[in-house]
């Protein structure tokens, strides 16, 4: 049994490195340090994350991060027993550089290496708090590469039940957002300018909301919020968190219908969230009212971990190692999966 694993992520524009115990085959893993550095002040100029900037800054924080984290747990780098590294999807560049010091940590410490797979760690992210769900259950992935419901029976035991078409929920906060003229990454910032809006200002589309599929469409409502921003022209500026709202309430109805259409397809009672969208306090209050009134149970991870992070990495190698799914190679030639 692999004990100590440090995870690392850099698929995109946060750092994340952590560390986690691993007591046994059967104890919930427990996170003993984790340190993150968000790039996102260093994109905001641009609107949008920059790869080419966003590997380099994974570069110069990743060891001074790994340092600090093993610093806090009290434990010594000879100690590791294995290094995780997010092996996809994601940015090439930024990948390669998790990878990269995992591999090089492995080469020098003689230890084996794992890759995880980044949307692995969202989905087993729930596990990190103080509230884990039991399996099995259906998970709501919504972050802002993916919008995907999946039912799972167990820890590697996965079934696909519907994805988006076209964009993300995050890629349609984002869009939106942007439209709006707000700064970037703008679920955030479009979920604050909402709360002073009202949701029935405008009529926006819910796409393929009575498809009798679990799939999601979203592209079409950000033409929607651009056909509505060129109609007010002008007068935008006193409308933005009237739009935002009805955005924000678009998106999240679907979220909310298909999540409770897909327990009721699969006859489970638990609901997992997970993915940066899974932060957004509206989308939290209507799943809660929705599950509390069917008697089904939802969790959430805790708000700092729905988006990137370390943390969610090692856990995922971690119950991956318990469940005697991984397979740790001293293979250090690696290769990442953008894809
Ligand atoms: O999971 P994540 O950190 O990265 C990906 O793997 O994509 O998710 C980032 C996404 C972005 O689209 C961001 O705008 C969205 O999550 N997001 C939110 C909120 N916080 C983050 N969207 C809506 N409301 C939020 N509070
Ligand atoms: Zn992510």
């Amino acid at each position: 049994m692999h004990r100590l694993i440090l995870g690392i992520e850099s698929s995109c524009d946060e750092t994340g490195v952590a560390l986690v115990r691993v007591r046994d085959a059967k104890a919930r893993p427990e996170l003993l340090a984790q340190a993150l550095h968000s790039q996102i002040a260093m994109h905001q100029a641009y609107g949008g994350v920059v790869p080419e900037l966003a590997s380099r800054d994974h570069i110069r924080r990743v060891l001074p991060l790994t340092q600090a984290v093993l610093q806090q747990a009290g434990v010594a780098l000879s100690a590791l027993d294995l290094v995780a590294f997010t092996r996809g999807p994601g940015l090439a560049g930024a990948l390669l550089v998790g990878a990269g010091v995992a591999c090089a940590m492995g080469a020098a410490l003689d230890l084996p290496v794992l890759g995880v797979h980044h949307l692995e760690g969202h989905l087993l992210s729930p596990f990190l708090g103080a509230d884990p769900p039991e399996f099995p259950f259906v998970a709501l992935l919504v972050s802002g590469g993916h919008t995907q419901l999946m039912r799972v029976d167990a820890v590697g035991s996965y079934e696909l039940l519907g994805e988006t078409v076209d964009d993300a929920a995050g890629e349609a906060f984002d869009k939106s957002a942007k439209l709006l003229g707000l700064p970037y990454p703008g679920g955030p910032a479009l979920a604050r300018l909402a709360e002073g809006g009202r949701a029935e200002a405008f009529k926006l589309p819910r796409p393929l909301l009575h498809s009798g599929t679990l799939d999601f469409s979203f592209a079409g409502l950000k033409t929607a919020v651009l056909t509505q921003a060129r109609k007010l022209g002008e007068d935008l500026p006193a409308h933005t968190a009237d739009l935002a709202a009805s955005t924000q309430a678009a998106i999240v109805e679907v979220l909310v219908k298909k999540s409770l259409a897909a327990l009721q397809q699969s006859g489970l009672r638990r609901l997992v969230v997970a993915g940066g969208v899974g932060a957004n306090a509206r989308l939290r209050a209507q799943l809660d009212a929705a599950c509390a009134a069917r008697g089904l149970r939802v969790h959430y991870p805790e708000l700092h971990l729905c988006t990137d992070n370390g943390a969610m990495i090692a856990m995922a190698a971690a119950m991956r190692v318990q469940a005697g799914l991984a397979r740790p190679t001293r293979d250090y030639a690696f290769d990442v999966l953008p894809r």
